[in-house]
């Protein structure tokens, strides 16, 4: 319990202020529509706020949430972060109208286009065969293709295979910490099935009998959900995700560890005390897909399936050293996580093959009666198809063109830059042709970006907060308090900068005849976790925004963006590129993934120690 000195102290400071804590309002003189919020320059500048762990973060956490100094506290903290600025550039955007979901409807002949790019005989191949991914399978990684070319030949079944995963996990996962429902039985039985399949000579498609993880915010029939908090369900059935993958005879191993509602990405979480990053325990793995990414990572399993809301599947892959794509907004439809306009699902796997079979399989054939397509034409011709046509294209890039804003490109830690501009030239020496672009306003997209997913998550943990009776992590608590202290006029103007934004990218896509903008994918080398956050976990919002810079404008416009490994730092950490791609175009961006795996990531090195090698485990 506090002192009765502590209480007065922090009576007074909160008075102080709370006296000086009211909305923040739009600057009146900024009204000429000529001379928007700033002058368009790199204004991504950090973010300077009080970063806390341990006490402290429990002390505040308390005074914010359960004292009447709350509201004026949070009020305060949301007009350091700027959302006055927000209100001031949308009020000079009178013909827009807000956006609520950033599904973009695009021309019946830009459809067709995508429609009429056809697969070559490997991309076709990649779906029903799987294809091989010689460089992650030398670099240790066993990949989908490598489960289903060991079936094929006989040299394992997957009873085998899965009784040697399930002795990874076990060895692997207490200090991982990567799973949060991991049923040994269930896997067992689904192995048994998938063996019968292949010994009957029946496979149901390229990824019967592979295992792949699911993170614990998607439902699988009969395994404990719990979106990473303290609230446990038992779903009745399975999520449309699962179900898609069960069809085609994956075998699903388990849930992943996530933060509390995914609410950070730094990806860990003070419950269940995890995850940790394989390359050196003490990191953070990145999340909010955390466990996901490090089960990939680990060698556990070649695919997981995530969801990102603000970088969730990217920031993970970023710093696991994996391959995240998060697809474009409706492309993959789910049952659970419709209410947040930023979330997309999509696969994070060892290599740029593993993604794009998952991503066909999860993606193809929409169903009409989905709430997505449904919100794109109400099944009048459906939605864009999913295809992998040039993905294997990777010889030549001639004709592929990569934008650039080289002052957002270079605003990351120097060997993130480094490394990144290697990838770059790489890409260049393979024919592809850089454009410099500028991509004005990101700080009023962020905090944009910022003030919907903060309301959206409010609205979902609503009732668990104001009941007061679920016990959540203190940085959880925050989040939903400053969501919950937003303006509907804060949350209006984001929407209205959205439809400002999505118009003044795709005009750069347009105009440049653009096939990525590519950047690195954090700002920050993979951060220590501080010895005192373990038991109440981090409230770091400057951090936060240091590892989210280049993934927002994803989540805020919907658009696809996938995390490539390009290297290993000074303390042999990963490195990442991040690849934006246009609406309905994942294929443009999955190309370049597949020309950096294969032309330029040299030397990939899964984890030294928190590896599993089922080569090895079962001498293949
Ligand atoms: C693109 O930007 C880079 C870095 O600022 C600069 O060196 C280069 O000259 C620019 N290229 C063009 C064509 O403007
Ligand atoms: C919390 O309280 C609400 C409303 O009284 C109730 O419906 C809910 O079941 C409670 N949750 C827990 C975890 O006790
Ligand atoms: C792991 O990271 C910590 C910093 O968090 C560092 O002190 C330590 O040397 C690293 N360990 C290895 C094996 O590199």
């Amino acid at each position: 319990m506090m002192g009765p000195r502590v209480g007065l102290l922090v009576l007074a400071l909160a008075l102080a202020v709370g006296l000086l804590s009211l909305v923040r309002e739009p600057d009146v003189s900024v009204n000429d529509a000529t001379t928007r919020v700033g002058d368009g320059a790199y204004d991504l500048e950090p973010l300077v706020s009080p970063s806390l762990t341990g006490w402290p973060l429990k002390v505040v956490t308390k005074v914010i949430t359960a004292s009447p100094f709350g509201p004026l506290i949070l009020r305060l903290l949301i007009n350091d972060m700027g959302l006055h600025m927000v209100r001031e550039f949308a009020a000079q955007l009178p013909r827009l109208t807000p956006m609520y979901y950033p599904m973009i409807r695009i021309k019946n002949d830009e459809k067709a286009a995508i429609a009429a790019e056809t697969l070559s005989d490997l991309e076709l191949a990649m779906v029903q065969e799987g294809i091989p991914s010689k460089e992650s399978s030398a670099a240790g990684y066993f990949t989908a293709y490598d489960y289903r070319r060991a079936y094929l030949a006989g040299h394992m079944d997957p009873s085998r295979a899965m009784e040697a995963v399930i002795r990874g996990v076990e060895r692997l996962d207490p200090h991982l910490r990567m799973f949060s429902a991991f049923d040994k039985e269930d896997v067992r039985t689904q192995a048994q099935a998938s063996a019968a399949r292949w010994k009957a000579g029946e496979p149901l498609s390229v990824l019967d009998g592979v295992p792949v993880t699911i993170k614990d915010m998607i439902e699988v029939k009969g395994q404990p959900l719990t979106n990473g908090g303290t609230v446990v369900e038992i779903p009745d059935r399975d999520d449309e995700i699962v179900r898609r993958l069960r069809a085609k005879g994956a075998i699903i191993l388990g849930l992943t560890v996530m933060p509390e509602g995914g609410v950070t990405p730094l990806g860990y979480n003070a419950h269940l005390d995890g995850t940790f990053n394989p390359y050196n325990v003490t990191r953070y793995s990145g999340g909010s897909s955390s466990g996901c990414a490090v089960a990939v990572a680990s060698g556990i399993s070649p695919i997981c399936i995530g969801f990102d809301g603000g970088g969730s599947i990217r920031v993970p892959s970023a710093m696991s050293g994996v391959f995240g794509l998060a697809t474009g907004f409706g492309r993959i439809p789910f049952d659970l996580g419709l209410a947040l306009t930023t979330i997309k699902s999509g696969p994070i796997a060892a290599s740029s093959a593993d993604v794009a079979v998952a991503y066909a399989i999860l993606a193809e054939d929409p169903d009409p009666e989905h709430f997505y397509a449904q919100l794109y034409d109400g099944g009048n011709g459906g939605m864009p198809p999913a295809t992998l046509a040039g993905v294997s294209q990777t010889d030549r890039l001639d004709g592929v063109r990569i934008g650039v804003y080289w002052d957002h490109f270079r605003d990351a830690d120097p060997e993130i830059v480094r490394s990144c501009e290697d990838a770059l030239g790489a890409l260049e020496a393979l024919g592809a042709t850089i454009v410099n672009v500028t991509i004005p306003h990101l700080r009023i997209m962020s905090m944009a970006h910022a003030s919907k997913i903060l309301t959206e998550f409010a609205m979902l943990w609503d009732l668990p907060y104001s009941s007061g009776n679920v016990t959540m992590e203190a940085n959880t608590l925050i989040t939903i308090a400053i969501g919950k202290t937003l303006t509907a006029n804060e949350i209006l103007a984001g929407e209205r900068v959205r439809h400002w934004a999505t118009d003044m990218i795709r005009g750069l896509y347009a105009e440049h005849r653009l096939d990525a903008i590519m950047s690195p994918s954090t700002g920050v080398r993979v951060p220590a976790i501080p010895a005192d956050s373990r038991k109440i976990g981090e409230s770091n919002n400057p951090l936060v925004l240091q590892v989210m810079k280049y993934i927002f404008t994803a989540n805020l416009l919907g658009m696809p963006g996938m995390a490539v490994p390009v290297g290993y730092d000074s303390d042999g950490l990963p490195l990442s590129a991040h690849m934006l791609g246009l609406h309905w175009h994942e294929h443009r961006i999955m190309r370049l993934s597949f020309a950096l795996e294969k032309h330029h990531l040299k030397r990939r090195a899964p984890p030294k120690e928190n590896f599993f090698n089922l080569r090895e485990e079962l001498k293949l």
